[in-house]
């Protein structure tokens, strides 16, 4: 699939999200290496800091899927829906903090330094990344290894 395309899904994405308290939508769509998708989007709660991100969202969507050792690549598009139902917004959405952390997760598990598309509202501008380079010098599982035992 094109970049374009997991951008378009991504975006489809964020129109499903549950987003009534930042009023952000964010859609993520994730490409296995066999080009099986698996998508998510934020979901937030009224007791706020219990949300979650698309991006984690669709991590949970993809294990069960294909497996987190098969993520290949990430498309993520955010911003506000408007009046006519459509998604806007000018500034790509790059992953959180967070969310990079598990993605560098799974990153580890396919050998695969995952390519990162983040996208605004109208996926009119993208910023192409892996998450080596979202995440330098990231602690994973391979950072556990002095843990003894
Ligand atoms: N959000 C995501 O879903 N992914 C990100 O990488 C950044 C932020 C969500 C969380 C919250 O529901 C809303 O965007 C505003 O922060």
């Amino acid at each position: 699939m094109t970049n374009d395309l997991l951008v378009e899904q991504a975006r489809a994405a964020a129109l499903r999200a549950y987003a009534p308290y930042s009023r952000f939508s964010v859609g993520c769509a994730i490409e296995s290496i066999d080009g099986e998708i698996a998508l998510g989007a934020n979901m937030e709660n009224a007791c706020y800091r219990l949300g979650i991100c698309a991006e984690i969202s669709a991590l949970t969507a993809a294990r069960q899927a294909f497996g987190l050792d098969k993520v290949a690549r990430i498309a993520v598009a955010g911003g506000h829906v408007g009046a006519g139902g459509s998604l806007t917004g000018a500034a790509p959405v790059t992953p959180c903090g967070g969310c990079r952390q598990a993605i560098y997760e799974a990153a580890d598990l396919s050998g695969i330094d995952i390519e990162v598309i983040s996208a605004n509202g109208d996926g009119s501008q993208t910023i192409v990344s892996t998450i080596r380079a979202l995440l330098p010098h990231g602690f994973g599982p391979a950072s556990l290894a002095d843990a003894g035992g």
